[in-house]
């Protein structure tokens, strides 16, 4: 008989309809190859649901804030049934992308020249920082969101119009903008799955050039990248995936400029939708969505 999944999707991040998709894509495949599958919510119903249906492995297909974070996961471990992807601390670190960037710095990883910024210091208090630690363009971006949600690139002059469309966040990152090619590698257990480039024909990879198909996003696979960066940046990967100490399957976000990688950001929930790299990676390997679903869920286990 074949294993009880529960797959956990949806939630309340911006990350909401990718979620979804991402689960409905993975119920779909495991339904098909026989396993007993059944998809929640992370509502107040959730551990009521885990009681009646008792699942062997329970599939965290969640995407950002209460799903990638360590939150969901923390609630998790309480049930004792193995989930997938990393644990509560690794989650929580590679969320935050300050926190992930010191520990890259830490372990000599390149990561884009930043500042954190808070919007109860004042403007001239703002100006004054970049003008000390940055070169324009910059990037600014919310601390722990996902999906390009609210990443803006702006000059000297649409900075302070684009800093009001994220008063919302308590913090923000304001980076260097790193020109050249969009690399992104993935992992799974401790195994170097791939790298693949990122052509948008819009400005950088937002929202629409990561999940509009109409955006003609241009996916090369392999990375168009001599032999010895594509060992270099799947190293890269590996080293970070460790350090942050994840599980299962991730997927670093690197600038590739001038010879030298930047890592962005490590995803410890990289999408499974169709238009996801993950699974193109893995395809590109011989690893068909199914076995790519087996091998997540073989990495699942309560983190201790
Ligand atoms: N410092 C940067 N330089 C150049 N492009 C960037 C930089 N930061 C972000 N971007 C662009 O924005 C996208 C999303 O940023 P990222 O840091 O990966 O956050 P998210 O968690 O939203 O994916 C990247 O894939 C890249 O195209
Ligand atoms: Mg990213």
């Amino acid at each position: 008989m074949k294993k009880k999944i529960l797959i956990i999707s949806g939630g309340i991040s911006k990350e909401r309809i990718i979620s979804l998709d991402t689960g409905k894509q993975v119920a779909r495949e495991l339904i098909r190859n026989n396993y007993r599958t059944k998809i929640a919510e992370p509502d107040s119903k959730l551990l009521h649901i885990i009681k009646l249906f008792k699942p062997n492995i329970i599939f965290n297909a969640l995407h950002g804030q209460f799903g990638e974070d360590g939150y969901i996961q923390s609630i998790l471990e309480t049930t004792g049934i193995p989930y997938t992807h990393s644990g509560v601390i690794p989650s929580a670190i590679a969320m935050d992308k300050y926190l992930s960037k010191k520990i890259f710095i830490k372990n000599k990883i390149l990561t884009p020249k930043y500042i954190k910024y808070s919007f109860d210091r004042s403007k001239h208090e703002l100006k004054k920082l970049i003008d000390k630690k940055l070169k324009f363009p910059v990037v600014i971006k919310p601390l722990n969101e996902g999906s390009s949600v609210n990443v803006f690139i702006c000059s000297k002059l649409n900075i302070t119009k684009n800093l009001k469309l994220l008063k919302d966040y308590k913090q923000i990152i304001i980076e260097e903008f790193i020109g050249g090619q969009e690399i992104q590698a993935a992992i799974i257990g401790s195994k170097k799955l791939g790298a693949i480039e990122l052509k948008p024909k819009r400005k950088f990879y937002d929202y629409e050039a990561k999940y509009n198909s109409k955006s003609n996003t241009q996916h090369i696979m392999p990375a168009d990248i001599n032999k010895r960066d594509y060992q270099k940046v799947m190293d890269l990967a590996l080293k970070a995936h460790k350090i942050i100490g994840c599980q299962g399957v991730t997927r670093s976000d690197f600038k590739f400029y001038k010879g030298k990688f930047y890592l962005l950001e490590l995803n410890t929930q990289p999408g499974m939708t169709s238009l996801s790299l993950v699974p193109e990676i893995a395809a590109y390997n011989g690893i068909n969505f199914i076995k790519l679903i087996e091998l997540i869920l073989k990495d699942a286990r309560t983190k201790k």
